[in-house]
């Protein structure tokens, strides 16, 4: 099977703001040289993803899975080790990213298609499947930033899914979006999956999680805590002690 994610030794630190302004800086400085301390968002984090397989990224809040996802994606670079991916990465990771919010929703269907990699004639093609798929042709002359932020998530997944891509991730996306959209999307996610394209799947949400992929990374702190079965991630997490969860897993 070819490798289409490989992310061998990845570290990225942030640092903490605790200093923010200049006048903070200076007068802690001459109290004794401060620096603002880092910390490791991204720890020493090693595995392999095959073309075709659908993995869930999961965590506690806070744990590193969206700069995970970034770093795979080429959003951020890591400050230690090497990501590989092989061929073209869409998705969703931040529902707003990539959308202007004084554009309207037909003018950012174009930016946010340029920002994926589409060229005008293939958003033209894709336009109508796009509408029809985030349900908005009614305020498809409105500005973004009017959008509520379930209309938003609906407009930034319609684009993303309509990418040919070979590598699809999604960032909890599904947060915000009402149960029919939720179904919608989980209907495409697995469409996507059984196209045979890999898909790295950011979510809380358990049952998801298991109706979509096999197989789960857990990150504690930017470490890679397990790697395995989505039954025993969801164990290793302690999620399954939880019994009133999920009730808005959704059929695919
Ligand atoms: N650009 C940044 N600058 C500084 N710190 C950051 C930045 N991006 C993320 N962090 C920090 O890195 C850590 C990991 O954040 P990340 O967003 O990856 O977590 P997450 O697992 O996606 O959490 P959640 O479940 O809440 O979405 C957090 O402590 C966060 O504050
Ligand atoms: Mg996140």
């Amino acid at each position: 099977m070819a490798e289409s994610v490989v992310v061998d030794h990845v570290s990225k630190h942030f640092t903490m703001l605790n200093a923010r302004t200049l006048k903070q800086r200076v007068v802690r400085a001459r109290q004794g040289g401060f620096r603002n301390p880092t910390f490791l968002a991204v720890d020493d984090a090693s595995f392999t993803i095959d073309q075709g397989e659908a993995v869930g990224l999961m965590g506690l809040n806070g744990s590193g899975k969206s700069t995970l996802l970034k770093l795979i994606s080429g959003v951020l670079r890591p400050d230690r080790g090497t990501v590989l991916t092989r061929g073209r990465i869409a998705g969703l990771i931040e529902v707003s990213a990539g959308f202007h919010p004084q554009l309207s929703g037909r003018e950012n269907i174009y930016l946010n298609g340029a920002i994926l990699g589409m060229e005008k004639d293939e958003v033209d093609q894709k336009f109508d499947q796009i509408v029809d798929f985030a349900d908005l042709e009614r305020f498809l002359d409105t500005p973004v930033g009017r959008y509520s932020s379930g209309m938003f998530a609906r407009l930034g997944f319609a684009v993303a899914a309509s990418v040919d891509s070979d590598i699809f991730i999604i960032d909890e996306v599904l947060a915000v979006g009402d149960p029919p959209f939720k179904k919608k999307c989980l209907q495409r996610i697995s469409q996507v999956r059984d196209e045979g394209r890999t898909i790295v799947f950011v979510s809380h949400n358990t049952t998801q999680v298991k109706r979509l992929c096999e197989r789960a990374l857990v990150l504690e702190g930017g470490r890679l805590g397990f790697d395995g079965p989505v039954a025993d991630a969801v164990h290793y997490l302690k999620y399954d002690e939880d019994d009133d969860e999920d009730a808005e897993g959704g059929e695919i």
